[in-house]
């Protein structure tokens, strides 16, 4: 890879993550595949040599729970949602280059020799650890087969990750009180052998890829507290069936970790490309195989091509952390950026699918609707790290407004005035200031591709479009064919190459769009997508056709009857019991990003709030508890008694130094147990360096907070 400028001279790679085969496609998912396929089209444009690649991730806990739920196998649950999003992303305009799936025979071979790679070079051992069990089904419990309580934050865990509290990966037998999503039953904990990439041996490594990755600031930053922390191995092997096995004879009731052999499709795939176009078209070794003497190490980043991983901001440490680490110390080219992407609300609300509170993918299309209309409205309404609201209301006004009522307006007004006054492109040269103009928005273009913007990317276009309107508008040629032809003819010939420079522009969002204006005014008979950047300069053709109208408003009949079908849709989930679907609710309770998370819509009544009985507590005493790293149990005097409460502040404050201090505590939370100590409340602290709450003045202990 490289930190050059693009256009590079390496092949590039854009990837998105893989979507699990799992469920339906709804706006929360295509909101990254849509941006990825823009930021992939964007860098083509520019002259970067890109392919973009994907799959459908099969393996892993939920589609095992589900498929078992369904009476199928996993392999048959998995390869239906598979079809039915290969068949889905093109009609919204994402063309991958190749989308396969993890359990296909490319990478099931890739996966197990990377992982052997890994074993030869001692960067895997095994180790006893204590493993969720069920004693009733007979099995043993991985990942979201087991909930219970995040050991470092309290919240309610599922599995392998803290998705309703502090975020973290979880690692197996961390869950404290385990109880099995099979039978509900509490689980055991068993001793069974697994394998663990030695990911704490790479800190230095990973602490010099983090400080050379680009792409988006969470991404950037988010690392560094796990890499620079405790870094801890990671164990890669699960107990179950459906995976790929982990290789070797003595370990094969093993399967490696889902979160092993899904990124690895990412290689898979691109060599899936290759072997499609011929590797002289396009040379996966090229991007991904640096040759021994120019592999990265943790100063230099190495050869190979430019990969670039666009993801849900929910899973950058795989990305940044463990990913780098497989990849490098196999021998594999490491990513040049990771742009990761906010979340999805619906109407101010997180997206929840069991809620039914989704604007799914088919729906979207039963409706009639562009896809490129979708298209503009996930990628230019807000950068790529924030959370886009989505909402028909607000779908109708931006894009009535934006592209209806700009760049639509502009192309069709004076495409349609320059072929009804001269058949054409008025023979004259465009003018200096229009040219100028043009250059400016290249180059927003391709700042924006540099720094994985895609929002920048859409608004060069957009931006253009308004300049031209501002120009026709203030010009009125229609009123100087008479009195002034040679100026008219100046402003028309200067209105078509900016329709030709936003349509250039626009492409990469607007593909379906573009490419119909482009086949009534290009000069070229090639594919748009297919031109380069400077294709906006180009003499646009002589002659054309009448255009034809880009957009069609978002009528206000449509939106009413859509939202009253999302409100339906939404009313009718809330009467189903509550479902606690461990597959289907990350998006809705995805740990915060780094910025403010929106104000939650849902009010409290002075009642609710009055419930809880907030205290003014004095630390006591703060110490470690075995084997919890980021764990402290706190002695809290909170005046009618003293309480002790464990609080994920282990690695965020120096326990000697909280002795004496006040704090504000929850003194009527239920109690719980992590790690095998009781904890009676809770310290409330902001944010994610858990920034202590005090008080003021010298308000007593149990002292009551209102
Ligand atoms: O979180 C998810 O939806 C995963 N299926 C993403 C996998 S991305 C990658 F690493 F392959
Ligand atoms: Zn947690």
């Amino acid at each position: 890879m490289s930190h050059e400028t693009f256009p590079t001279d390496r092949p590039a790679v854009v990837t998105c993550g893989l979507p699990y085969a799992n469920g339906d496609l709804h706006v929360g998912h295509l909101r990254g595949y849509i941006s990825a396929d823009v930021l992939t089209r964007a860098l083509r444009t520019v002259g970067q040599e890109t392919a973009y690649v994907c799959g459908s991730d099969m393996h892993g806990t939920p589609i095992a729970v589900n498929a078992a739920q369904e009476d199928v196998t996993p392999a048959e649950f998995a390869l239906g949602y598979h079809e039915q999003y290969r068949e889905t992303f093109p009609r919204f305009n994402v063309q991958f280059d190749q989308y396969g799936h993890t359990d296909d025979e490319t990478n099931t071979a890739l996966t197990r020799s990377i992982v052997e790679t890994l074993e030869e070079a001692g960067h895997v051992y095994e180790k006893a650890i204590q493993v969720g069990y069920d004693p009733d089904a007979d099995q043993y419990l991985p990942d979201r087969y087991v909930e219970g309580t995040c050991p470092y934050c309290g919240a309610h865990a599922r599995g392998d990750e803290c998705d309703e509290g502090c975020g973290r990966h979880l690692e197996p037998g961390e869950v404290s009180d385990p109880v099995s999503v099979l039978t509900g039953n509490p689980a055991e904990y068993r001793e069974r052998d697994h394998r663990f990439f030695r990911v704490s041996e790479l800190q230095e490594y990973l602490s010099g890829f983090i400080d050379r990755l680009e792409g988006t600031s969470n991404a950037q930053n988010q690392p560094r507290e796990w890499i620079e922390g405790e870094l801890r191995d990671w164990c890669i092997t699960r107990d179950m069936d459906w995976g790929i096995d982990y290789p070797g004879e003595e370990a094969e009731e093993l399967v490696l970790y889902v979160w092993v052999d899904a990124p690895m499709e990412y290689i898979s795939a691109t060599r899936q490309h290759s072997e499609t176009v011929g590797t002289d078209s396009f040379d996966w070794e090229a991007v991904w195989q640096p040759s021994d003497d120019e592999r990265s190490t943790p100063t230099e980043p190495g050869g190979g091509g430019e990969v670039i991983h666009v993801i849900g901001r929910d899973i950058i440490q795989h990305h940044t952390v463990f990913w780098p680490a497989m990849l490098h110390a196999a021998g594999y080219t490491e990513p040049r950026a990771v742009a990761a992407t906010g979340f999805i609300t619906i109407d101010g609300q997180g997206l929840s699918t069991s809620r039914n509170r989704a604007v799914w993918a088919r729906e979207y299309l039963d409706a009639g609707f562009d896809p490129d209309l979708l298209r503009f409205y996930l990628t230019t309404n807000g950068g790529l790290q924030q959370d886009v609201d989505f909402s028909w209301e607000k779908f109708q006004a931006r894009i009535n407004s934006e592209l209806v009522g700009t760049v639509g307006n502009f192309l069709y007004r004076s495409l349609l005035f320059a072929h009804r006054e001269y058949d054409g492109t008025p023979d004259v040269e465009v003018s200096a200031r229009v040219t100028e103009r043009i250059e400016g928005a290249m180059a927003a273009f391709r700042t924006g591709v540099n720094d994985y913007s895609v929002r920048a990317i859409g608004t060069a276009g957009v931006e253009l479009a308004r300049f031209g309107n501002e120009y026709i508008q203030s010009e009125e040629p229609w009123k100087l064919t008479e009195e002034a032809p040679d100026r008219a003819r100046q402003v028309i010939r200067d209105c078509v190459q900016l329709a030709q420079a936003v349509v250039v522009l626009l492409e990469p969002v607007l593909p379906g769009t573009c490419q119909r204006i482009w086949e009534t005014i290009g000069a070229e008979e090639s594919e748009l997508a297919a031109l380069d950047l400077e294709t906006a300069l180009a003499a646009p053709a002589p002659r054309f056709d009448a255009p034809a109208e880009p957009f069609e408003p978002v009528e206000d009949e449509q939106v009413a009857a859509l939202s009253e079908q999302l409100a339906e849709q939404i009313a009718a989930a809330s009467e189903q019991p509550a479902v606690t679907d461990a597959t289907t609710e990350q998006e809705e309770s995805a740990p915060p990003e780094e910025g403010l998370e929106p104000i939650a819509t849902e009010r409290v009544s002075f009642e609710q709030f009055g419930a809880l009985d907030l205290r003014v507590g004095r630390i006591e005493t703060a110490s470690p508890i075995e084997g919890a790293d980021s764990l402290l149990r706190l002695e809290v005097d909170i005046g009618v008694e003293t309480r002790q409460i464990v609080a994920g502040l282990r690695e965020l404050h120096d326990a000697e130094a909280l002795a004496g201090m006040r704090v504000v505590v929850v003194a009527n939370l239920e109690p719980a147990e992590l790690f095998g100590t009781e904890s009676d409340g809770m310290v409330l602290a902001a944010g994610d360096d858990a920034d202590l709450l005090s008080t003021h003045a010298e308000s007593p202990p149990g002292t009551k907070i209102r």
